[in-house]
């Protein structure tokens, strides 16, 4: 009876050892599947989940980053999700920017659109553990890890020069800004003033916010030039300004107007191609997402970042104006 008692126990005792075996062996699967659906690396399997948060999605210029990102993304085995209000709207940038919080997502790629809401909110994810890095424009101020992009300042200034180099330094300019939200477009609008200022033949007679909308961009610098018919210079300081401030001049038949862009839109290419369009100041966005996804992936192998890293603008016309197929 004894024996046939202790064989019982045994048996009772084996058949829960394997009952917990295959309970813990479960629980920690169903752990890693749960941390893989939460965006998180699983055992060994290394592969990170960033966000990268545009100003506006299905834009050329931010296609352009997202072009890069991915290929660095697919490079170094990393998932990428890319996010951006359809039309240009600061309150929708910043809800995007929460819920890749919420998410828990390993890292965060954000154009820091202005210092005043984003910061907070930047910060807030740097407290919860998830590394930011911004592009396309700074916000300093913040915790973010490092800022990817043109230095908008200096990039202004070299507006400004070549202004000065193709009028010869003398005209009355009206300037068309991406948003009066965006530091970027600020800050180069405060670069080009600078170097205006030091020449007495040049003035900026009216500035105007084009929302990064091709119709308000037509309808913004129209309204300009009735305003000013003295205006003999347009400069655009976002992606899409040019070409509005070109189909404006075209129906008002001011075609003696020098026309100066910024970016590389396939239609501003073909303006400077034609004559239509003098210059434009080209960013190189492929390089900047790219770089944003490289120096994020950097981080996480231990690597320390500087603070900035300035990605150069180079200036386009009829003479190099391939150049910028590749940007
Ligand atoms: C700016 C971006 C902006 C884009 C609009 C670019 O010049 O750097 O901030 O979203 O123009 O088309």
């Amino acid at each position: 009876m004894d024996k046939k008692w202790m064989a019982a126990v045994a048996v009772l005792l084996g058949i829960l050892t394997y009952l917990f075996i295959g309970f813990a062996h479960h629980s920690s699967k169903m752990s890693s599947i749960v941390k893989e659906l939460q965006g998180h690396r699983g055992n060994g399997t290394q592969r990170y989940h960033f966000v990268l948060i545009e100003q506006e999605r299905y834009n050329p210029y931010w296609e352009m980053v997202e072009k890069g990102a991915d290929q660095a993304a697919q490079e170094y085995g990393i998932d990428i999700e890319f996010a951006g209000a359809v039309r240009n709207n600061v309150n929708e940038q910043l809800n995007l920017l929460e819920k890749a919080i919420a998410a828990r997502v390993d890292g965060i790629i954000v154009q820091g659109l202005n210092e005043e809401n984003f910061t907070p909110v930047i910060d807030k994810a740097v407290k919860r553990g998830i590394p930011v890095i911004t592009i396309d424009t700074d916000a300093p101020s913040s915790q973010r890890l490092a800022y990817v992009g043109t230095d908008n300042m200096a990039a202004g200034e070299r507006l400004g020069e070549l202004v000065v180099e193709t009028t010869g330094g003398s005209g009355k300019i009206g300037v068309i800004i991406g948003s009066d939200q965006s530091a970027n477009q600020l800050q180069r609008l405060d670069g080009l003033r600078q170097v205006v200022e030091q020449h007495s033949g040049l003035e900026i007679v009216d500035v105007r916010s084009s929302n990064i909308s091709h119709m308000e961009a037509i309808q913004q610098a129209a309204s300009m030039l009735r305003e000013h018919p003295e205006i003999d210079i347009l400069i655009g300081t976002s992606a899409t300004d040019a070409l509005g401030m070109l189909q404006a001049a075209k129906s008002l038949k001011r075609d003696t107007l020098t026309i100066i862009g910024f970016d590389t839109q396939k239609e501003t290419l073909a303006a400077i191609r034609n004559g239509e369009i003098e210059a434009t100041i080209a960013q190189q966005p492929y390089l900047i997402g790219g770089m944003a996804v490289k120096l994020l992936y950097d981080h996480f192998q231990g690597q320390p970042l500087q603070s900035e890293y300035y990605t150069e603008v180079k200036v386009l016309d009829s003479s190099n104006v391939e150049e910028g197929e590749s940007l």
